[in-house]
């Protein structure tokens, strides 16, 4: 498994995995805007078990997260936010999100200064609860009441970065 920086043209694929593993999905110039900011903060998985049968051959990307700074803090703190992080069915358990989300939290600290970092997850996911709570150690801050499309509340949480610096 290689774990590397995403470049525009691995869009279409993180795009694929994002529809396909989450509700929450992105038009291309939303990835684009990721890429372009905040080049080094957003990583993908690739799978390279299997080689490339023609030099034309797509990366085949497993995981990904898509990642970006806060652009105007409200509590005026530099800070990370992680926008969408998935891995596809075939390669859960592997280890592979909690790798992406150090790589993403450490380039937040290196690149950009970053305090902490912070993201909303829906209540009822306990898969990426348990990776955030309790393999990552985020805080729970608030319940965001009504925050996805479709009525479901959301954790917002946050995880201090000190321990990187
Ligand atoms: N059940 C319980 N605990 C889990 C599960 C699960 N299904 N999956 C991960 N964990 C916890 C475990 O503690 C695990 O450690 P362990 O395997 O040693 O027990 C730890 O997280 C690390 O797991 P990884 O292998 O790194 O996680 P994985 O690569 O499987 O990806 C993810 C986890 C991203 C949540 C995956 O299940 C997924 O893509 N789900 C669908 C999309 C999704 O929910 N994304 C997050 C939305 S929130 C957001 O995008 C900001």
């Amino acid at each position: 498994m290689d774990i590397r920086l995403l470049h525009p043209s691995d869009i279409p694929h993180v795009q694929h995995a994002n529809i396909t593993n989450l509700p929450e999905n992105y038009f291309m110039k939303y990835y684009l805007y990721h890429a372009l900011c905040w080049p080094q903060l957003s990583y993908v998985a690739v799978d390279i078990s299997r080689p490339k049968k023609t030099p034309y051959d797509y990366p085949r990307i497993v995981g990904y997260v898509l990642a970006k700074m806060e652009e105007d803090p409200p509590d005026g703190v530099q800070h990370g936010h992680i926008t969408s992080l998935s891995v596809m069915r075939t390669h859960r358990r592997l280890g592979i999100a909690e790798k992406l989300m150090r790589q993403a939290q450490r380039a937040m600290v290196e690149t950009y200064g970053a305090q902490y970092v912070s993201l909303h997850v829906r209540m009822s996911n306990t898969a990426a609860l348990r990776l955030y709570r309790d393999t990552l150690k985020f805080k729970q801050e608030k319940v965001e009441a009504k925050y996805y499309a479709d009525g479901e509340d959301a954790y917002s949480m946050k995880l201090d970065l000190g321990f990187i610096r």
